[in-house]
């Protein structure tokens, strides 16, 4: 796999800066040896900066940064497009804004392409929030209702095409709002919370998942966000909720991804390295990229699923 590396520092979509630095720490703690030692071509792209804001405003006095968000959007969304016509795009966050960026560019390219776009959201929160209705204000909390095509997103670019709520699975959720949970209700997304990984583990219904993906000859967006882990193991995040997946549950998320080969663009955000503890979190977001992209202990004949 060709695999470009797309340095994102949006740290405007949440409060607590340090989430600029993400790109460097996932350079530091070894990402681009990571994939090339595993056999596949790096090209890093260096990092993105945005247009300057456009001075955009909202009825919702809690929004802050959105004309510097949308310029953010804008920014990755077309270097997004370029980079998934030339291999697989990891954008290295930045804060989770940066998927109103990266969904919209995998949303082109299938669409241009004529296939159906999939999500795999792997995050303690459901980011389903408009700007109407996000309270804190922090649009971090909004990119998942933007590609779902939810009202509410006026002075953001119409968003290119949006995703079926079927085609989304989120994964890991355990922190969701009223306003994101009635909305979520009205939608077909498969919301696979942690009662039901803690019920069913993760491979049955990631396999349920990566069936449907196939099924329908699909694109995947994976977006990684850190709090998906459990905070003991990834403490360098802003929003950390307790209960995350472990390091084996979430190591073996991405084995399956890679055994499934459907993963065509990744997302890894909200990794805030001025609150890791030696770059413990930044490793671990790097391992597990290794195993995203084909590391393993042992070969063995790859399960079909
Ligand atoms: N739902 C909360 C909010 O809207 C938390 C969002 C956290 N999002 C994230 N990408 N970490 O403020
Ligand atoms: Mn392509
Ligand atoms: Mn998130
Ligand atoms: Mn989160």
């Amino acid at each position: 796999t060709h695999c470009i590396l797309i340095g994102t520092p949006v740290d405007e979509g949440q409060r607590r800066a340090g989430c600029l630095m993400g790109p460097a720490a996932y350079r530091v703690a070894g990402l681009a040896s990571t994939l090339a030692e595993l056999g596949h071509s790096v090209e890093d792209r260096g990092d993105l900066s945005p247009a300057p804001g456009r001075g955009q405003t909202c009825a919702n006095p809690a929004v802050h940064h959105l004309p510097e968000t949308i310029a953010w959007a804008e920014a990755i969304r077309a270097a997004g497009i370029s980079a998934m016509e030339q291999g697989m795009p990891i954008f290295l966050g930045g804060d989770h804004a940066l998927a109103l960026g990266s969904l919209a560019a995998a949303a082109a390219h299938a669409h241009a392409l004529g296939r159906p776009q999939f999500v795999l959201w792997l995050d303690a929160h459901s980011d389903f929030h408009t700007v109407q209705t996000t309270q804190s204000g922090n649009l971090h909390g909004t990119p998942l209702a933007y590609a779902a095509g939810r009202p509410g997103f006026d002075p953001f670019p119409p968003f290119p095409a949006p995703i079926p709520a079927r085609n989304i699975c989120m994964f890991g959720i355990r922190s969701v709002d009223g306003a994101e949970l009635a909305a979520l209700r009205e939608t077909d997304i498969v919301v696979n919370d942690m009662r039901v990984l803690d019920e069913r583990g993760v491979v049955a219904p990631l396999r349920e998942f990566l069936d449907r993906v196939r099924a329908q000859d699909g694109l995947l967006h994976v977006s990684l966000d850190v709090d998906f882990l459990d905070p003991s193991i990834a403490p360098a995040v802003g929003t950390t909720v307790p209960g995350g997946a472990t390091f084996r549950e979430a190591h073996l998320v991405c084995e399956l991804l890679h055994d499934s080969g459907l993963m065509t663009s990744l997302d890894l955000v909200e990794l805030n390295p001025f609150l890791d503890e030696r770059g413990r979190t930044a490793r671990l977001m790097v391992d597990l990229v290794g195993s995203l992209m084909g590391r393993k202990v042992f070969d063995r004949p790859t399960r079909s699923f």
